[in-house]
């Protein structure tokens, strides 16, 4: 019997059109990427400031057959020949964006005649730490998973079986990041650009109030935002250089202030950190850091495995088919799909 089990993944929720091949070797219990291909549409919408859904759509349609040939080709495959399974994201996200994806992975699954797999493209980013060449984190793990979207704090008792810890009470922190970023007419996604401009920047120069509430585990980014907002009003004479490196760092310090919280608080084996916020160079520094110094595990996935890519998706894909068999043949896209957590 064999031991391996390779997916053709497809991601299109939001503003990249992505495919991916994984093989997991359960022998091994090892994920390998055998390839994984984004096709960004940042230079489109960013004349926008922001994605805009109908273009979004649009540019998927036009591009998912030639990404889906090129993850083929690049991962040595010309067709149906070694793949086992078809996985889509099928939620949240923009549901004409989404819609293009799971309606090519269910025609290539119905036309090859394999399994489809739906995932929520939120539990597709918790599988990007599973790409890692040391195979799957030991368990419980805590992971702060941060992006456009989304901010949630979670364990992970086992894959699939999760507790919420803590959430955003307002904004996701990527969104601070972009709202942050528009305000000072950086480009979009702002993120990459703050990250970008704090390497020269003081990051002190600026007088934040903390990211925090007294709520538990949650965290509150409006108040620093607005904070950001009231000073420059005030001192037009700041660089952007240092208000970025300033509200970075303050964000930083409560994101990973809230991880270690939480992974004390279960006793966590391991610490993760996921979602394109994630990709951020003081946060994966700050993580590295702490978790050191404290002497527990951590996996900081790969940057392209952060930001939205396939490859976590098929990962999340050939877990779940493993786990439970194919999805619901009826199973679709769906714009505010949730994430199942205890
Ligand atoms: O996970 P993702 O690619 O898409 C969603 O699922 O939302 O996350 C996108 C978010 C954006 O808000 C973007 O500004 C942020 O991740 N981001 C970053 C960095 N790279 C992407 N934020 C801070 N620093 C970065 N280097
Ligand atoms: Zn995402």
């Amino acid at each position: 019997m064999t031991t391996e089990t390779t997916v053709l993944a497809i991601e299109t929720s939001c503003d990249e059109t992505a495919c991916a091949v994984i093989k997991y070797d359960s022998l091994a219990n090892r994920y390998f990427t055998l390839s994984s291909v984004v096709s960004s549409q940042i230079d489109i919408h960013s004349v926008y400031g922001g994605v805009v859904p109908e273009v979004a759509s649009r540019a998927h349609v036009e591009r998912i057959d030639g990404v889906i040939e090129a993850a083929l080709s690049e991962a040595g495959f010309s067709g149906r020949q070694g793949i086992d399974l078809i996985g889509a994201t099928c939620g949240p996200g923009l549901i004409g964006a989404l819609l293009v994806g799971v309606s090519a992975a269910k025609a290539l699954a119905f036309a090859w005649d394999l399994p489809f797999i739906g995932i929520n493209h939120l539990e597709g980013h918790l599988f990007a730490s599973f790409l890692d060449e040391s195979g799957p984190p030991e368990f419980p793990a805590v992971v702060l998973l941060a992006s456009g979207g989304h901010t949630i704090l979670l364990e992970i008792v086992g894959p699939g079986d999760y507790i919420l810890l803590g959430q955003t009470l307002d904004d996701a922190a990527g969104e601070a990041f972009d709202k942050v970023a528009r305000y000072l007419g950086l480009g979009y996604p702002g993120g990459p650009e703050i990250d970008r401009l704090s390497k020269v920047g003081s990051p002190k120069s600026v007088p934040l109030p903390r990211v925090m509430t007294g709520h538990d585990l949650d965290l509150s980014f409006s108040g620093v935002k607005t904070a950001v907002i009231r000073f420059v009003d005030a001192h037009p004479e700041v660089t952007n250089a240092d208000v970025a490196a300033s509200f970075q760092d303050n964000a930083v310090l409560a994101l990973t202030k809230r991880l270690f919280e939480g992974a004390e608080r279960v006793e966590a084996k391991t610490v993760m950190i996921a979602g394109g916020v994630a990709a951020n160079s003081l946060l994966r520094e700050s993580v590295e850091n702490e978790a050191k110094a404290r002497g527990v595990a951590h996996r900081i996935p790969n940057r392209k495995d952060c930001t939205d890519n396939a490859a976590m998706i098929g990962a999340a894909a050939i877990w779940r088919y493993l786990e439970s068999g194919p999805s619901d043949p009826f199973m679709g896209a769906k714009s505010n799909m949730k994430l199942t957590y205890r």
